[in-house]
């Protein structure tokens, strides 16, 4: 889950113009607007800019750059939103994960900005929660959501994502194990790759036609 500079190629288009729901009132029916205390969901190209707004204050604020540029979020919400998981308070959007798949043992610059449909590995390019609620599980609680809801999907085998070494302790927690040293950098970054098996042997057994 790095920072980085824009890719120069496999940029996605940004939209302009997004659907926008519009509260139905139906006569005689005068329901209460209480939005869920939380709610967890896929994310949708709607929930981009919210997304956005987070990853700004959580990393180019501090780095300069992102894991996901607002395009590129777009983007993934729009080919793989399934693979994606918000947690929203009173409808606003305070944590969330944004997932692809990748074809390919170790992650590569082009793992960055490209979903592979083929893939059986889920590529995490970003968790990140909201300033205000840090520190208080949110982000253990819905990476766990999240690797359980990941069982769910035949397809998946396991679940990658690179990190800083500062950040290995807190994934082992969850369960993920160091694969080594990533052979993606950005400028001075350096990052270690990790990994969690969603599922076993009777997988590889099940897809290798064995
Ligand atoms: C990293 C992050 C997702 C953790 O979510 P969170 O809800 O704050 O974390 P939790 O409350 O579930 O767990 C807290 C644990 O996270 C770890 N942790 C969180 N931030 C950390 C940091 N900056 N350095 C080291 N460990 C950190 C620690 O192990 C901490 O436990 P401790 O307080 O006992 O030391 C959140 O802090 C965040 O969004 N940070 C900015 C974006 C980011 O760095 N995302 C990850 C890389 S893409």
């Amino acid at each position: 889950m790095p920072s980085r500079a824009p890719p120069q190629e496999h940029k996605a288009t940004a939209r302009t113009h997004e659907p926008r729901r519009i509260p139905v009132a139906s006569p005689g029916h005068q329901r209460r607007h209480t939005l869920p205390a939380s709610e967890f969901r896929s994310l949708t190209p709607e929930d981009a800019i919210s997304v956005f707004e987070i990853e700004r204050e959580a990393f180019i604020l501090v780095s300069g750059e992102c894991p996901l540029h607002l395009d590129e979020v777009r983007h993934f919400l729009s080919v793989c939103a399934e693979l994606s998981l918000g947690w929203f308070e009173e409808g606003r959007l305070v944590a969330f994960i944004i997932g692809s798949l990748w074809d390919q043992e170790k992650l590569s610059t082009e793992a960055l900005t490209l979903h592979k449909p083929q893939g059986t590995t889920v590529h995490i390019h970003v968790l990140a929660v909201h300033r205000t609620f840090r520190q208080q599980g949110k982000g253990s609680i819905l990476m766990w959501r999240y690797l359980q809801y990941l069982r769910s999907l035949p397809y998946v085998r396991r679940a990658v994502l690179m990190c800083e070494d500062f950040l290995v302790p807190f994934y082992q927690k969850l369960g993920f194990n160091v694969q080594g040293p990533s052979e993606v950098t950005v400028g001075p970054l350096t990052f270690i790759e990790m990994q969690y098996a969603v599922r076993g042997h009777a997988f590889v057994r099940r897809y290798s036609g064995c």
